[in-house]
């Protein structure tokens, strides 16, 4: 039997931006629960939630103070179990955001934890004796800044945070911290989740002899060294499964930056019971520059297919893929892979065609499938987020010009992805009556769902054929993967082949008429899917593809 996760098409909720019912200018899980018809018409199976937790929100919600509680800003716990029922009548199971690399520092094992040496909680987090010269212990930087240890007077130590310094990390050496947080998972299940997005859990295990990263250089960010897939993290994640994963019929998709194809198997290989699948970012590293992700560099078509093929491939039979384009870490896709200048609506169809018709399990992001592009903001006061802030500071630290600075924000901030949800074209857009948290897209007005839902041609109704096809066809779910045309520098295709059955998918990343040749015995393959009313019913062996034409044959 294939897991019901195999099955799924996921969509990702930021609920911070999604649908305020009280006016306080934030989301809300009433107005999740409001927006479920709209779940249900797109065709999805599972939500997946980001953190709601009690939290005082210094990085939205991934700094938690308490796991058993929902911030109020969101409703409470009631809501949350309405919103359970409500979802699971209508046939949509509902995955968490499990943060358990690290808690918020207003969590109350940190507050007594950094009380002294000697209590229960004293070894909850990971704490070391300052270097002879009252130094940091290594010269590990966090991802959002700065050094990656903060000192603490009151034990004469520093403690480690991977992330903000309001993001201690928890030492999962301590078994009693493990045991805390399977109490913890297993609470949420009893509620009635269905499984658990695990944020960078690829970093719970740190090495022990802690090493420096790049002796000489200031502030490595830790994650290269010492932290990712470090050594007991398998150990942790097969204990995590014996002792509550395998008792639910739930799943697990683990966040690991850094990780390659050969350790994601190690990760997601059904026969070493760990985790069901995982994010993997090769693909997001694709235009990294100079300052990493924010960067003005573009990507390469040829580079996203072997990525994309090599995961493909590599994963048939051993694991299983998620497939992402974006999230609420990520700019928007069709800013960042497609043409939102001139072919936003063709283009936002074609990737997504490109990526739901692999083998794996596609999550769309909130906003994905009505085409939403990164935000037009005018200047860099808009922008609320913290990884945005801390690099901003870097760069003008190592002197970038204050243009290349703005465009780089402009093409990668979180930001991007975080501005409200846009509902109608009218007056705060459906989203809130208050003052949202953070600014509205400029382009609200023209892309938003009421337009979407009114426009038979629109993203949405592509996004919902795409998720019926995957009912319909199970070539979608098991079939074998293979690149056609490795070497073409405009168009990506491949098939999808299961017993005699073969999915042909043509995807053209250009904004240029092209032809395409295919081999002689797909010809005459009959048409699934395009997002062009013009595209041939049946294959020609020699086709002319319209800029950003997507066509889905089968034979
Ligand atoms: C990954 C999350 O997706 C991101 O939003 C967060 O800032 C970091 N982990 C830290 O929890």
């Amino acid at each position: 039997m294939v897991n019901w996760w195999k099955k799924s098409v996921v969509y990702q909720i930021y609920p911070q931006s999604y649908k305020d019912t009280t006016g306080s200018g934030m989301g809300d899980l009433n107005g999740i629960i409001e927006k479920l018809p709209y779940l249900v018409k797109l065709g999805i199976d599972v939500i997946w939630l980001n953190p709601i937790y009690q939290s005082p929100l210094v990085d939205n919600g991934y700094d938690i103070s308490d796991y058993y509680q929902i911030n109020p800003v969101y409703g409470t716990m009631k809501h949350l179990e309405r919103l359970l029922e409500e979802a699971h009548q209508l046939g949509i199971k509902i995955v968490m955001d499990l943060v358990v690399n690290h808690t918020s520092d207003q969590h109350e094992w940190f507050i007594k934890s950094a009380e002294s040496r000697d209590n229960e909680y004293s070894d909850y987090y990971i704490w070391i004796d300052p270097k002879e010269d009252g130094s940091e212990p290594t010269d590990w930087g966090s991802t959002f800044g700065g050094s990656a240890w903060e000192y603490v007077e009151s034990r004469g130590q520093y403690y480690l945070h991977l992330f903000a310094k309001e993001q201690p990390d928890l030492n999962w050496e301590n078994p009693k911290v493990r045991e805390a947080v399977y109490q913890m998972m297993d609470f949420w299940f009893k509620k009635g989740i269905d499984g658990f997005r695990m944020d960078v859990i690829s970093l719970i295990s740190k090495r022990q002899d802690w090493p420096m990263a790049l002796p000489g250089a200031v502030y490595t960010k830790s994650y290269y060294v010492g932290a990712s897939n470090g050594p007991r993290v398998h150990e942790f994640l097969q204990e995590m499964n014996r002792k509550v994963l395998s008792k639910y019929d739930i799943m697990t998709v683990g966040e690991t930056a850094n990780t390659t194809v050969e350790q994601a198997i190690l990760y997601t290989d059904p026969k070493r019971e760990e985790l069901n699948m995982v994010f993997h970012f090769d693909h997001m590293h694709l235009d990294y520059g100079r300052f990493g992700k924010f960067s003005d560099v573009r990507f390469k078509m040829s580079d996203l297919r072997n990525v994309m093929s090599e995961w493909q491939d590599k994963l048939e039979g051993r694991g299983w893929s998620s497939l992402y384009w974006s999230n609420h870490d990520q700019p928007r896709a069709v800013t960042r892979f497609g043409n939102d200048l001139f072919y936003r609506v063709e283009s936002a169809k074609m990737l997504g065609t490109l990526l739901h018709m692999m083998k794996g399990t596609p999550y769309i992001y909130q906003g994905e499938e009505i085409g939403m592009r990164n935000v037009p903001f005018e200047d860099l006061e808009h922008y609320q987020d913290i990884e945005t802030f801390a690099t901003i500071d870097e760069m003008m630290a190592a002197g970038a010009d204050r243009e290349y600075i703005k465009r780089s924000v402009f093409l990668k901030s979180r930001d991007n992805a975080r501005t409200p949800m846009p509902w109608t074209a009218k007056e705060k857009f459906g989203f809130t009556t208050g003052t949202p948290w953070i600014d509205f897209s400029p382009d609200n007005s023209k892309i938003n769902v009421e337009q979407a839902l009114a426009d038979e041609n629109s993203v949405f109704y592509h996004y919902r054929k795409l998720i019926k096809l995957r009912k319909e066809y199970e070539v979608i779910i098991d079939g074998v993967y293979e690149l056609l045309n490795p070497n073409d520098s405009a168009v990506y295709g491949y098939t999808r082949t299961l017993n005699r059955q073969k999915l042909i998918v043509i995807c053209s990343f250009t904004e240029n008429k092209v032809n395409y040749e295919i081999p002689q015995e797909l010809a005459g393959a009959k048409l699934l899917l395009s997002n062009y009313t013009t595209s041939a019913q049946c294959l020609a062996q020699k086709t002319e593809l319209s800029p950003y034409e997507a066509l889905i044959y089968l034979i």
